[in-house]
């Protein structure tokens, strides 16, 4: 199968073409490199460095494929409550357009990255895929505008399609050239700011004074690669005219107090760190119901958070 991936040299999106790679798959990237890179694109794909904004380039992406796995998009939540209209511009009309030249170019298969900030703020943990959604950012507001378009799309043209909601992917993964991992400047995620944290620069704890067991805010982490793991499941179980929607986390909250702890057990020191004030937009507590995905889609995520604290160190050296 000939596999588009948008957004393919990104993180997530770039460890998700070295697996698809690895297991036979035939790879074409669309990517304008804004928070991407493009040495991660390995040899043997497709590689065009362009937009979704662009129907040029998209058609061009769209060229021989079966498949589309949708990664591309502005996904940070400080930066969409500053720049509302741009995470429009690139994350909804960017799907939009990805969507019309799929339909011009018989494209009838997508996965998408949703988010678990769909959600917002939660009224029960572990959250359904059928709770209410009410996103507390523009960021999560765009993901479930693509989720609702997408939902269309199945009912009025058939397209075959999976929405992913994630909790916190973290970890790397070590292909045959190297570590994939986070490479984001600035870098906003818990698990590379421990493991960076220094004396001089303690990694900072936002909030200790949550209503959690240790103070701190708790988060569902799931590994990039068992997130992979559920992206391609995911595919092989389209079916034309359902939209499906699919939570991947682990099923398991851990507080940050509880991420430092693993962190100082996998690098063998002590972490330190500077009790700060409550992040603007962190709800308490966020954990996913996976039962979904565990039976529909036969996914069980298999690496814990040392993994993910243990990866993300080796991908440092
Ligand atoms: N945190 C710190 N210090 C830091 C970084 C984070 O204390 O330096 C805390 C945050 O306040 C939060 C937790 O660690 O409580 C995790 O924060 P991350 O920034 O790693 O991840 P988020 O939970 O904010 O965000 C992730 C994704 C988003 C997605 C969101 C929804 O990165 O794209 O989950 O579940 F929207």
């Amino acid at each position: 199968m000939h596999v588009l991936v948008t957004g393919g040299t990104g993180y997530i999106g770039s460890t998700a073409v070295e697996i698809l790679l690895s297991q036979g798959y035939q790879i074409s990237i669309l990517d304008d490199c804004s928070t991407g890179h493009a040495d991660t694109a390995p040899a043997g794909v497709t590689f065009i460095q362009g937009s979704l904004l662009n129907g040029g380039d998209l058609a061009q992406a769209l060229v021989g494929v079966d498949a589309v796995m949708h990664f591309a998009g502005k996904s940070l939540v400080g930066e969409s409550v500053e720049k509302p209209v741009m995470y429009q511009q690139v994350n909804v009309q960017g799907s939009r357009n990805l969507l019309d030249e799929m339909h011009k170019s018989g494209v009838t298969k997508l996965v998408f990255s949703s988010s678990a900030a769909t959600y917002g703020e939660p009224e029960h943990v572990p959250i359904l895929e059928s709770a209410p959604t009410k996103p507390t950012n523009p960021y999560g507001a765009t993901k479930l505008e693509i989720d609702q378009m997408i939902t269309a799309e199945a009912t009025s043209r058939d397209i075959a399609a999976a929405s992913l909601r994630y909790f916190n992917v973290a970890g790397a993964y070590k292909s045959d050239r190297g570590w994939l991992a986070e490479r984001h400047n600035p870098e906003t995620h818990l698990i590379p700011n421990v493991l960076r944290s220094t004396k001089e620069n303690p990694v900072k704890i936002f909030g200790t004074d949550w209503p959690t067991s240790d103070g701190t805010c708790v988060r569902d982490y799931v590994h990039v690669v068992d997130l992979i793991d559920a992206h391609i499941k995911a595919l092989e179980s389209l079916q034309p005219g359902k939209h499906e929607i699919y939570n991947l986390g682990s099923g398991d909250g851990y507080s940050v107090r509880q991420v430092v702890t693993a962190a100082s057990k996998a690098t063998g020191h002590e972490i330190p760190t500077l009790d700060s004030p409550r992040r603007a937009g962190d709800p308490a507590v966020l954990i996913a119901d996976i039962n979904k995905a565990k039976s529909k889609l036969g996914w069980i995520p298999t690496r814990g958070i040392e993994s993910m604290v243990t990866d993300t160190l080796a991908s440092f050296n």
